[in-house]
């Protein structure tokens, strides 16, 4: 793809403020020299925002107000100025209802946070899982020159010398407890071993998937996205970030001339063969919708489909983070996309050079790591999107995470209305299900819960796991945890919250999963279902006031992206009148 740079010299945004000798340059500049600020940096130089979600309660983002040292040094170097900016911080382990109700709250504020203040590029520090596509979504609508560097993922877990991964263990010994097989004392003891550095869950769960998607889109460096948090080459990695946003500024290098469909493209191929998080699928949607490209679920089933899942990590495999970057990380995954006629080689990067430019030469050090395609985990790896009359609008599986002998499986449904619902009953004794029903959670969604939590892979009942099984088919419009597996069906779409006809769906009734057919059927009459939908009336929509109620009533389906509906396309970055 040719990409013309900018000329430089040339004045850039932030000289509105800091250039000139107007009342108003000097209150924007002599401001700012409170903080010792030498004249010179305010001469012109690129100011370059360090966007830092760094949060004592995003403990997965806890380290990065150390890394952004790192990041200035960089800059510095390479002539701009680094101003730190505290932005708002979506963790997955702490924000209630779910991180995933303020993604778009986060997106709404760093971009006004770029768009209002004196920057001409930005560095977006994130890790934990929302705190990437936020961001990616507030760059994207700014389209301001902007480059991702991630925390780097935890170092391994381990507990009694077995490898064990954050989130994916988290469910395993939880259905241990509930199948008798482990302790509470042992999953107390097991909690330390989980986390046991600074950095993001360090299985392929989300916070990986989306360092992965960054750096497969072409809007972090090569190599960013599985070097561990505490390893010294992640502080190399921030100060080349630095260095290298200056340059992106010089020459004026945006995300709209990154992020085309055939960088979408290349990343929906590398989550397949990564085996990735399905909340891919949702940010990658929401992303799109800030640039204006045309993405779809048919984008992700039709680019997925043929990909083999070749990084052999939890929660599909058997490894983790840490050993995904000794292998050789991402760069050797792109390179075999390459090779297989899989990657849109053209495709510009942060770095100025092609997605396969910077892959080519790289080697793979670890074959039961990333595994050769024919050992793959799956040979379709991709997210595979299902249709029918409980899916009008689709909904998603993700076939590496799901036991095969469930992808093909019809089923009587045992029915939870909600979450609470759900909660109330699933250790009772005497409900009527066995491991051939199929469990349906309702009013999960981005309106119903609301935010979209994950809560699809939802526990199975006792009696059940007692018996030493582990999987039975499942079906929300809830997410999953990246770090989660199951054949688990999700985001079902319209949700049931806004009337789709899963809210419908009654304890008896035989629902028919077909995942080579990517069919999603409830075995109901049309005019039964109609007849259903028509006495159907919305009792999840509740919120009166503040932002939960912005949401509730503006969020739209998981099918398109959960965005508000006020928040997509690109509103640029143009310098707002002065007040002073
Ligand atoms: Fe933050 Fe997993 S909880 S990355």
């Amino acid at each position: 793809m040719t990409f013309k740079p900018a000329a430089w010299p040339r004045k850039l945004r932030s000289q509105t403020w800091f250039g000139g000798t107007s009342k108003d340059n000097i209150y924007h500049r002599g401001w700012m020299k409170n903080q010792g600020f030498p004249p010179d940096l305010f001469d012109g130089r690129p100011v370059i925002g360090i966007l830092n979600t760094w949060s004592e309660l995003t403990p997965c983002n806890a380290h990065l107000r150390d890394l952004a040292e790192r990041v200035k040094h960089g800059i510095y170097e390479a002539g701009g100025f680094p101003v730190e900016v505290p932005v708002f911080s979506a963790s997955e382990s702490a924000f209630r209802p779910t991180a995933m109700m303020f993604r778009n709250l986060a997106a709404m504020a760093v971009e006004e946070a770029m768009r209002g203040q004196p920057m001409d590029g930005c560095v977006l520090m994130v890790g934990c899982d929302k705190t990437t596509p936020s961001l990616l979504m507030a760059a994207a609508s700014t389209d301001m020159p902007s480059i991702v560097v991630t925390g780097g993922p935890m170092l391994n877990g381990y507990y009694k010398n077995e490898r064990v991964g954050s989130g994916t263990h988290l469910w395993k010994f939880s259905e241990a407890v509930k199948a008798g097989t482990m302790t509470k004392e042992e999953f107390v003891e097991a909690e330390a071993s989980m986390s046991r550095s600074p950095g993001s869950c360090n299985t392929m769960g989300t916070a990986s998937t989306m360092a992965s998607m960054a750096e497969a889109l072409g809007m972090a460096l090569s190599g960013n996205a599985a070097i561990p948090a505490v390893d010294s080459r992640r502080r190399v990695m921030a100060q080349l970030t630095g260095r290298r946003i200056v340059q992106m500024v010089k020459d004026d290098l945006k995300p709209s001339d990154i992020l085309k469909k055939e960088a979408f493209e290349n990343a929906i191929r590398t989550n397949a063969a990564i085996g990735g998080s399905t909340n891919a699928v949702i940010h990658l949607l929401a992303i799109a919708g800030r640039v204006g490209i045309d993405l779809t679920l048919e984008d992700w089933d039709r680019c997925g489909r043929d990909v083999p899942t070749i990084v052999n990590l939890m929660p599909s495999g058997k490894y983790l983070m840490e050993e995904f970057f000794y292998a050789g990380g991402l760069p050797v995954v792109i390179k075999r996309l390459g090779e297989a006629g899989l990657l849109h080689k053209d495709a510009l990067t942060v770095s100025g050079e092609t997605a396969w430019d910077q892959v080519k030469a790289v080697q793979n050090y670890n074959e039961d790591v990333i595994l050769p395609a024919e050992k793959a985990l799956t040979q379709s790896g991709g997210v595979v999107v299902l249709k029918g009359n409980l899916a009008p609008k689709g909904a998603v599986l993700k076939p590496s995470a799901a036991t095969p002998a469930l992808m093909q499986h019809r089923g009587r449904a045992v029915v939870f209305e909600d979450i609470d619902d759900y909660k109330a009953r699933i250790n009772d004794e005497d409900l009527d299900i066995d491991e051939t029903c199929v469990m349906v959670l309702k009013n999960c969604g981005p309106k119903g819960y609301p935010g979209m939590a994950e809560v699809g892979n939802m526990g199975l009942p006792p009696k059940i796991l007692r018996k030493g099984i582990t999987d039975m088919v499942r079906i929300s419009d809830a997410r999953m945890s990246g770090t989660a597996f199951g054949t688990v069906v999700l985001h079902t779409s319209p949700e049931a919250a806004a009337g789709g006809p899963l809210a419908v769906v009654q304890s008896g009734d035989m629902i028919e999963l077909d995942v080579a057919g990517r069919r999603l059927h409830l075995e109901v009459s049309d005019a039964e279902l109609a007849a259903r939908l028509a006495k159907w009336a919305p009792s999840h929509i509740r919120a009166e006031s503040g932002y939960a109620w912005l949401h509730q009533q503006h969020v739209e389906g998981a099918d398109t992206g959960a965005d508000l509906d006020f928040l997509k396309g690109c509103r640029g970055n143009p310098v707002g009148k002065d007040s002073h």
